[in-house]
């Protein structure tokens, strides 16, 4: 099996379940509090991790408690972590989240250290770094440090995954450096501009992102799946229906179970149908990591569908 890189950001999620979100200038009461590990990044890599990938996580925590709780994190979860760094007199990232009663959420990001993973970092750690095969991106660290990786990654011949979230405009030279974009899809509607409403349409999209140099397009459709998209020919691969309790990083265990799939050497198609039962598995619990499951558990769920 491939080796995997997770270089991304290490996020603590404060968390408010609620039963409606409140809209602006309204006080709500909440049903309860809660603090999980999250981050895009960090998401990625405790998804691979407890599917059992041999897996490396790069990024930045700050000098505090959320930062310590995340480093036990990850070495409980089989992700090695030699590639985080603790970012002197900052503070960790966070996430301050709502979760409402349908599973659904609303998500502010402070940075914190993971806004210090610069390329002086990414060389510091490049040893380490080159000995995997396949990458996964996201965009919750500067964006400068992600294109220059990527571009040092493409020449040696790696495979780069870019999960484009949260949703930015992106400059055309980061395309050049990708192999698998997986955008859902607000953020493929933020990085084409335009509103994406029929699969022709969806097609016709992806067409701008791959005249930039993208090769495979994987857009994440929430509860209907994912669609491939290759040159002009999408093949659309069906859900998994749960009851949600929180989508949070639902998207971000998609890319991991995608990720390890591909890892294993697996049919575009596998890939995609393994990355949304392990999406469709993490929502069954409150908060990011917390319903995140083993190869046994994503095998069995796709055998018993
Ligand atoms: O994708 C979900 C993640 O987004 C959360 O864990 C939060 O930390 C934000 O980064």
């Amino acid at each position: 099996m491939k080796s995997l890189c997770v270089i991304g950001s290490l996020n603590m999620d404060l968390v408010t379940t609620v039963e409606n979100f409140p809209v602006a200038g309204q006080t709500v009461m909440g049903k309860a509090f809660n603090t999980f590990p999250g981050g895009k990044g960090g998401n990625q890599a405790i998804a691979l991790g407890r599917l059992g990938s041999d897996v490396l996580m790069v990024g930045k925590i700050g000098e505090d408690m959320y930062g310590k709780r995340y480093l036990e994190v990850l070495r409980s979860n089989n992700v090695k972590s030699d590639g985080v760094s603790i970012e002197k007199g900052m503070s960790s990232g966070v996430a301050v989240i709502q979760v409402s009663n349908n599973g659904e959420n609303n998500i502010i990001v402070v940075p914190g250290a993971n806004a210090e993973v610069d390329i002086n970092y990414i060389e510091s750690k490049w040893s380490l770094i080159e000995r995997a095969d396949i990458f996964l991106f996201q965009l919750e660290i500067p964006l400068e440090t992600a294109i220059a990786t990527m571009k040092k990654l493409k020449k040696q011949g790696k495979t780069v995954i870019l999960d484009p979230a949260p949703a930015v405009g992106l400059p055309d030279e980061i395309f050049k450096y990708v192999d698998y974009l997986t955008p859902n899809e607000t953020e493929l509607e933020t990085l084409i501009g335009r509103k994406i409403n029929s699969e022709e349409n969806l097609v016709e999209a992806a067409k701008t992102l791959f005249d930039k140099g993208v090769r495979v397009i994987v857009a994440k459709l929430g509860s209907d799946g994912a669609a491939i998209i290759k040159k002009d020919k999408c093949t659309r691969v069906p859900g998994f229906i749960v009851d949600p309790i929180d989508t949070t990083a639902a998207g971000d265990s998609f890319n991991a179970g995608f990720a390890f799939a591909l890892a294993k050497e697996k049919e575009l198609k596998e890939c995609v149908i393994f990355g949304n039962a392990v999406g469709a598995i993490s929502t069954t619990a409150l908060g990011a990591q917390e319903a995140m499951p083993t190869f046994e558990r994503v095998d069995k769920f796709i055998r018993d569908r």
